[in-house]
């Protein structure tokens, strides 16, 4: 399938951005740079800085997804084939202080997506889920049949997106590809979340916050096989389908902070534990032998290496994590 224009939302995210900058490089599409249209809101997570070294090769509109009004005037202008859609809150904390903003953008700003996409008769829409809408799992990997079961006011969110999804493609053979993603980490990915907020809080001499006793288990995945992965599932994926998109790296949040300590070259001791996070799922954990099998992605980069060109990035990118402190400190009241 030939694609000429593609719409991505929240690409001046922490993952968008990096699925933006790959397909503005044309890698993976056979040397065909296709139209890249970004559709971001720019909250406190966008930045265009994410987009400065492919500046001039995407159209951008700052624009809420919730806007029915927006986004039609959007698609009849651009008349997109395909739909990336990365747009969401994404914090699990932040979504405990406060669910509103979550519920708006993740559910009805997929709503509003999805009817203009079906107006506007688009190929195929692909629905950026996470592996948190499974909930948590104590033993063995969650396949894609495995129950939706979300905790957090975000992963119900994202759930309830999911659903929709599924919804459409059912009633109205809406053609849509659903993909689960892993914990991602890398270059570029907002200090609010464990592995840039513990990089950050080392830089400004502190400790690294470790929720509980640290033994709540993530798939860590490096972005840019994840957007390497959206990307294959975009041009292969199957109609109808949804995708895990795991690394089966997986790691006690207390053995990567010391893994990350180690990594950036200060004692074992920089870190310590703080009261648990509300209703905090233990462990997640994906099969991702059908995208692996059917599709030919396999993740390239294992977490001690993946930590180590984070922290480089991290290294030389200091003023950006910087300006993020200020905010990042208001959610943790420091
Ligand atoms: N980060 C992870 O580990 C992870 C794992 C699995 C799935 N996901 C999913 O991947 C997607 C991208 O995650 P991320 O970490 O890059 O998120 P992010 O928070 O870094 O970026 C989200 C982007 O969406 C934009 N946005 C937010 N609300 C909007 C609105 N109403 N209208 C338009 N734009 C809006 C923001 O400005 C930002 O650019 C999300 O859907 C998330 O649920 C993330």
């Amino acid at each position: 399938m030939k694609y000429n224009n593609i719409l991505v939302t929240g690409g001046a995210g922490f993952i968008g951005s990096a699925f933006v900058r790959l397909l503005s490089k044309g890698l993976s599409l056979k040397g065909t740079v296709p139209e890249i249209i970004i559709v971001d809101k720019l909250t406190y997570a966008g930045d265009l800085e994410r987009l400065e070294e492919v500046k001039g090769r995407f159209k951008f509109y700052k624009t809420d997804i919730c806007s029915k009004n927006g986004v039609g005037s959007i698609f009849a202008k651009e008349k997109p084939d395909i739909v990336v859609h990365f747009a969401a809150e994404s914090h699990v904390d932040r979504s405990i202080n406060d669910a509103t903003p979550f519920v708006e953008t993740n559910i009805k700003g997929t709503q509003v997506l999805l009817d203009a996409s079906r107006k506007h008769n688009i190929k195929k829409f692909i629905l950026i889920s996470t592996d948190e809408v499974y909930g948590e799992i104590v033993n063995g990997r969650f396949n894609e049949n495995s129950p939706i079961k979300p905790n957090s006011p975000y992963a119900a969110s994202k759930a309830a997106a999911d659903l929709l999804v599924q919804a459409y493609i059912r009633t109205n053979k809406f053609p849509a590809v659903i993909i689960r993603p892993s914990n991602n980490y890398g270059p570029w990915q907002y200090p609010e979340k464990l592995i840039p907020l513990a990089i950050l809080r080392i830089l400004g001499e502190g400790k690294v916050p470790v929720y509980g006793r640290g033994l709540n288990v993530r798939e860590w995945l490096y972005v840019d096989d994840c957007a390497r992965g959206i990307m294959t599932i975009m041009r292969k994926g199957k109609i109808g389908q949804t995708y895990n998109l795991g690394s089966a790296c997986e790691s006690k949040n207390i053995d990567t902070v010391k893994l990350l300590l180690k990594t950036l070259g200060v004692s074992q001791d920089r870190f310590e534990f703080v009261k648990d996070r509300l209703g905090h799922d233990i462990r997640y954990s994906l099969n991702s032998r059908k995208v692996t099998r059917d599709l030919g992605w396999k993740p390239s980069i294992k977490l001690a290496q993946g930590l180590k060109l984070t922290v480089d990035w991290s290294l030389k990118r200091q003023a950006w994590l910087k300006s993020k402190l200020g905010d990042v400190n208001k959610l943790y009241k420091k």
